[in-house]
């Protein structure tokens, strides 16, 4: 008995508490129903009466020094933790900040680009408002072409040259053409706009990355080489692609492409529709028409055009099934894609 005296006796002058919560752990421990000192007394019945005076003594010794320390204990933490007197418990544990994550579209568009990067294109930016002429005119879009309806484009001013937010960053394009002479090799990443109606598949702002290259002798051969190493270095080396005839002002010939389907490898599932392929992109090389109006001969220059939807490449490399997850910036869906680059 007189040993365990002793040890809670030491116990007790060496006690330190962070906090009100560790002071009453330690009165719990000792001074409870079930507690360390109670014990003692309970033992104490059992000692023989010669015995009785020594220890009685040590004993309520004991747990008066448990109680003051502990009344000691529970002023220090009070005047500390709660900040009574101003001051601060510096030996506190900091505050946890919860650490952002990288927007999904931001790593594919950086994906995207530095794909590009390594084929020596350089990046090109322009304005988010534009206007027709660098949008649609320029891009030998007919007047009456449905693009230029209200019922696709956000106009900002109607009449001559309309103002308008850009519907593809086709515009940069020409304003790159307009006062670079060639070779160019530019990627435009960019905001784009469209009066759709939201769904999970459509949005009205979305971003795009498109492609220029010009020079002297450049053949629908290296459009083709250069957006297979593209889909390859994105969707992985297995991947095929195949290019089908379509149609843009801009472009002659134009071309769709398809990429294999990176889920089922181009034996048909519910994401390729039993295809085995998923679309991609747009791409053609650019129409003689184009290059004259932007400035650059084309009977000296040949090029190539092409442009992708950002949330579309980053649906199909992750299977993101609703496009709308993008803007809602829900942390939960946008921490998943944190280790992705
Ligand atoms: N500008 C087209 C679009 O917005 C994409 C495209 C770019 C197609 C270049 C062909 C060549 O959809």
């Amino acid at each position: 008995m007189n040993a365990i005296i002793d040890k809670i006796a030491k116990e007790l002058e060496q006690a330190k508490a962070r906090n009100a919560q560790e002071v009453e752990e330690l009165r719990v421990r000792l001074l409870g129903k079930k507690g360390e000192i109670t014990k003692l007394f309970e033992d104490f019945r059992t000692v023989s009466p010669e015995l009785k005076r020594e220890f009685g003594k040590k004993l309520n010794e004991l747990k008066n020094l448990a109680t003051s320390k502990i009344e000691d204990l529970r002023k220090s933490t009070a005047d500390s933790s709660t900040d009574k007197k101003g001051g601060e418990d510096l030996t506190m544990p900091g505050d946890y900040i919860e650490l952002g994550s990288r927007h999904p579209i931001s790593i594919t568009r950086e994906q995207i680009v530095s794909i590009f990067a390594k084929l020596g294109y350089t990046v090109a930016e322009g304005p988010e408002i534009e206007d027709d002429h660098h949008v649609f005119e320029s891009l030998n879009f007919p007047p009456d072409h449905p693009a230029r309806d209200m019922q696709d484009t956000f106009f900002i001013s109607k009449g001559y040259n309309p103002v308008l937010l850009r519907t593809h960053t086709s515009s940069v394009q020409v304003r790159t053409m307009e006062r670079t002479k060639p070779p160019i090799r530019v990627v435009c990443p960019g905001r784009v706009f469209r009066n759709e109606a939201i769904s999970a598949r459509a949005h009205c702002i979305f971003h795009q990355v498109e492609g220029l290259y010009i020079d002297k002798g450049v053949s629908f051969a290296d459009l083709k080489q250069s957006i297979l190493l593209f889909c390859r270095e994105m969707f992985g080396p297995q991947t095929k692609i195949r290019m089908r005839p379509s149609y843009f002002p801009f472009t002659e010939p134009s071309t769709e492409v398809d990429i294999s389907c990176n889920i089922c490898g181009g034996k048909g599932c519910n994401i390729c529709k039993g295809t085995g392929w998923l679309e991609i992109m747009g791409a053609g090389m650019v129409d003689p028409n184009v290059l004259e109006a932007c400035g650059i001969d084309p009977k000296e220059y040949t090029g190539f055009a092409f442009g992708m939807g950002v949330e579309r490449i980053a649906m199909l490399k992750w299977q993101v099934k609703d496009l709308r997850l993008y803007f809602e910036n829900d942390i939960r869906f946008l921490k998943e894609f944190e280790n992705s680059l």
